[in-house]
């Protein structure tokens, strides 16, 4: 059998699938979709993470394929209806990368609330300018978790124990959740009017896009903050270049944009107070490890005919 491996995926869950009898593992990277079709035609599995798009001309193409296997949480990048109706098993590692997602969104809150890379920009150029880089404290501000999954709820934690107030807003967090981890359930408008800061962990869905856009800045305070890394999309791009550059919002950080990699002519590289990440989100040792080998397992399982975990 063939596992096509179509995007960087740790080492780790490789072996698992290289182990295995009959099982010939094949790693091309970088493939435009002409050169995946032709790939993928003898192949029984694909595994991707974001950057390969398996559209229904790769579902058609693939011939033998049973499963996709998705190194990560979104699956926004399959075309899940069409597997589904050519019976093609989709599948993905849903926790793997939970907590480096909810620490990146920390990190991006915290560089957004000291003017970290701006500084250190700053320096590096020569300058001392101390006076430029005044921020403000996390402690006693409200925190607006717009998506309270796993991700939302890991970041929802960390931010109590910086003694911020948080507020969660998702349609299925109920009272009694929002009481066991210490924070206020409200709905979108109450947390886009009093939050300081402000961060998506959505996914995005027709409900999702441009949740964050125009109507949305005018509820929020002037100066408050924006955390993305969730999807690209979530947060309109345009709307949030106004509010930046008219000072509706004093800071912003975006590790996902709606156009992967970012447009060299993007808006967005030239705004002020905006920190950018390239889908950095689940960027660490720890979580590329665990995501490869849950879905190597649940890959090697299903082509072994065994039963598996999600789809
Ligand atoms: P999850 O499924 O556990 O949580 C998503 C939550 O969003 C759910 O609780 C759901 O009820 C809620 N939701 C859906 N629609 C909503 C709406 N209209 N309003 C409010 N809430 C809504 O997912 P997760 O693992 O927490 O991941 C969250 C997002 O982060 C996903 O988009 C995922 O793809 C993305 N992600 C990004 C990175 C990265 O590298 N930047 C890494 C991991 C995950
Ligand atoms: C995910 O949905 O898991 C993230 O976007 C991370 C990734 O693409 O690997």
């Amino acid at each position: 059998m063939k596992v096509l491996v179509a995007d960087d995926i740790s080492l780790l869950g490789l072996q698992k699938l290289d182990n295995l009898a009959d099982t010939e593992v094949v790693v091309r990277l970088g493939m435009t979709e002409a050169e995946l079709m032709e790939e993928v035609k003898d192949a029984d599995a694909l595994l991707v993470r974001s950057q390969t798009k398996v559209t229904p001309a790769v579902l058609d193409a693939g011939r033998k394929l049973h499963v996709v296997g998705r190194a990560g949480v979104g699956v926004d990048n399959i075309d899940v209806g069409h597997a589904t109706k050519r019976g093609v098993i989709v599948i993905n590692a849903p926790d793997g990368n939970t907590i480096a997602a909810a620490e990146h969104t920390f990190a991006m809150m915290m560089s957004i609330a000291r003017y970290i890379p701006l500084a250190h920009q700053s320096v590096t150029a020569g300058e001392w300018k101390r006076k430029d880089f005044v921020g403000v404290e996390l402690l006693g501000k409200t925190l607006g978790v717009i998506g309270m999954g796993r991700i939302g709820t890991e970041v929802a934690t960390r931010a109590r124990a910086f003694k911020m107030k948080v507020f969660g807003y998702d349609p299925f967090l109920t009272e009694e959740r929002a009481g066991e981890l210490g924070i206020v359930k409200t709905d979108l408008e109450r947390a886009l009017r009093e939050a300081d800061f402000i961060t998506v962990h959505t996914p995005l869905t027709k409900d999702t896009r441009h949740l964050i856009g125009t109507e949305a800045f005018e509820l929020m305070k002037t100066g408050v903050r924006i955390v993305n890394c969730a999807r690209g999309g979530i947060i309109d791009e345009a709307a949030l270049c106004v509010a930046l550059e008219n000072g509706k919002v004093a800071g912003a950080a975006l590790d996902v944009f709606e156009s992967e990699p970012l447009p060299a002519n993007s808006p967005l590289r030239n705004a002020k107070n905006l920190i950018l990440t390239p889908h950095l989100g689940a960027s660490t040792l720890e979580a590329q490890e665990q995501v490869a080998i849950s879905v190597a397992e649940e890959v090697a399982n299903i082509l072994a005919g065994k039963p598996f975990k999600n789809a």
